[in-house]
């Protein structure tokens, strides 16, 4: 079968580069992307590509390559339901906030949404790609509810996990390290299968494209990301071990990342790993083995998740104990908000959880993000609900320059790997600040030899 039409459901940091790398790539098959927030459809329209709401290298310029071709953003999601021959459902799964499971498990509230409306409004066949990351075996649910549509249509489901990174997205749709595709292993569910493979084919590599079962495939989205996070908590608490033995987390790094069975990457010591999936993903993989009564596998990867949550405490905690066991009043800058560099996404940033810390103590903090806009700080904040948000709003400052977020201030820490930091005028920082001038390079990208030489006090992590 060949696919002409397709329909996303979701026009977050998937669906979006998603799905105009594919409308980019197949100028033939017409991508529809809908969504029920009406102002992000309104964004991802906006005559000015500068102000989609996703932001990432090289996404505006593929953007205004195909949209209005063969790429279109909408709010009239039964349409482009009904049009499509393949709908991929990309919407949110956060971690449950209410109920069972509450703080662990997936909350597939908005999948089931999806797909009651997929079996309400489909008059003809079509395949059901889940692109979200979703619990192993959540195909069956999905076709329990699409078998039930008492409509006569069939659908075909297919598990088509997404391991873009924000900030790297468009590199890495363009060139993926492999496209995994679960589906049915009977006649039909291959021939879904090979509808998905040939629209991938179109510039991936087919060795490159993996096709295994769904349940292989559901389960292996959460392990990778599992697994990835474990590298990042593995290398953070050998970083605090160096701290206490003169061993520099740097060289240890490099030591261990030649070995070529370890490999050199997700190694980098940090504040902590943010994001919205690693912490959500491991969650949910602790809750299905607590579900199975697998009680040591789910406290083995649990432990990423308290490593991690230790690593951020600790950083706060060193910011207060350098700064003479008080911060009360004092301004601490940090430089960068998002989760990670080149994206504007905050969700799950460490830099939220250590702010959190510092303003229980009293702080005065001072942000300065490239990307994160004012208002985005001030959410992040008020979300966690630890103080009122008029609290929040007096305790923190959020600047559009780096050296204004700076002045007069006792410390900056470093919460984002943003390049620009680098490149800063560090002497004119330091004229700007209180003295004794303290850094906390929670990314370890700054010289620190350098930044001695001017007169700073510098804390990395790990060494
Ligand atoms: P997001 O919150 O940015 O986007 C989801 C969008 O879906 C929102 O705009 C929301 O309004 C919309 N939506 C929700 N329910 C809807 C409905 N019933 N009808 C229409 N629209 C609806 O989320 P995201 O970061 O794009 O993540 C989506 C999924 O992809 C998640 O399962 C996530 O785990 C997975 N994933 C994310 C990343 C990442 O880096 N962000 C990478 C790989 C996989
Ligand atoms: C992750 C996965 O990498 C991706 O494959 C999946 O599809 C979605 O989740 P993402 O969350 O966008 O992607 O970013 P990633 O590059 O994985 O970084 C996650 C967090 O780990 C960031 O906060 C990052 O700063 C941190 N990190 C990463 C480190 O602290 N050290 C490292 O060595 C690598």
């Amino acid at each position: 079968m060949t696919v002409k039409k397709i329909c996303c459901i979701g026009a977050g940091y998937v669906g979006g580069p998603t799905m105009a790398v594919i409308a980019k790539q197949c100028p033939d098959i017409q991508v529809t992307v809908v969504d029920l927030n009406e102002a992000r459809i309104a964004a991802w329209n906006d005559h000015d590509v500068n102000k989609i709401p996703v932001y990432e290298p090289g996404l505006s310029e593929v953007v205004s390559e195909a949209r209005g071709r063969n790429l279109f953003f909408s709010t009239d999601v039964d349409q482009a339901i009904n049009e499509a021959d393949m709908i991929f459902i990309s919407v949110n799964t956060p971690t449950k906030t209410y109920g069972a499971g509450k703080g662990q498990a997936a909350d597939l509230k908005w999948i089931e949404l999806c797909a009651r409306q997929i079996a309400r409004v489909s008059k003809s066949d079509k395949i059901v790609v889940e692109k979200s990351t979703l619990p192993v075996r959540t195909a069956r649910t999905l076709k329990d509810i699409l078998q039930h549509t008492g409509n006569g249509v069939k659908f075909q489901i297919l598990s088509n996990p997404e391991f873009l990174a924000e900030g790297t997205a468009v590199e890495d749709l363009l060139k993926p390290d492999r496209v995994l595709i679960g589906g049915d292993q009977d006649e039909e569910g291959k021939k879904a299968i090979e509808a998905l493979v040939n629209i991938y084919a179109q510039w991936v590599p087919r060795e490159r494209i993996l096709t295994t079962n769904v349940w292989s495939s559901e389960l292996s989205k959460l392990t990778a990301n599992a697994f990835l996070a474990q590298r990042v908590s593995s290398i953070n608490a050998l970083s605090e071990l160096c701290e206490h033995t003169e061993a520099d987390i740097n060289e240890v790094a490099r030591a261990i990342g030649t070995d070529s069975r370890i490999g050199p990457k997700f190694l980098k010591a940090s504040v902590g790993f943010g994001g919205s999936c690693f912490q959500k993903d491991i969650l949910n993989l602790v809750y299905i083995a607590r579900s199975y009564g697998l009680t040591e596998v789910a406290d083995y990867w649990e432990q990423v998740i308290i490593m991690n949550d230790h690593q951020k405490k600790r950083f706060a905690n060193k910011i207060i104990k350098t700064l003479y066991n008080t911060v009360n009043g004092k301004k601490i800058a940090f430089l960068g908000w998002a989760f990670k560099k080149d994206t504007n996404d905050t969700r799950e940033s460490a830099a939220i959880y250590v702010a959190d810390h510092l303003l229980y103590e009293q702080a005065h903090v001072g942000v300065y993000d490239p990307k994160v806009p004012e208002q985005q700080v001030y959410t992040d904040l008020d979300y966690l609900a630890t103080r009122s948000s008029d609290e929040n709003s007096k305790l923190v400052q959020v600047y559009n320059d780096p050296y204004e977020a700076c002045k007069d201030a006792h410390a900056v820490a470093i919460l984002t790997e943003w390049d620009e930091f680098k490149h800063y005028d560090w002497q004119r920082i330091y004229d700007n600040m209180l003295k004794p001038a303290h850094i906390f390079d929670g990314r370890n990208i700054l010289d620190k030899a350098k930044l001695e030489n001017i007169g700073f006090k510098i804390c990395p992590i790990g060494s």
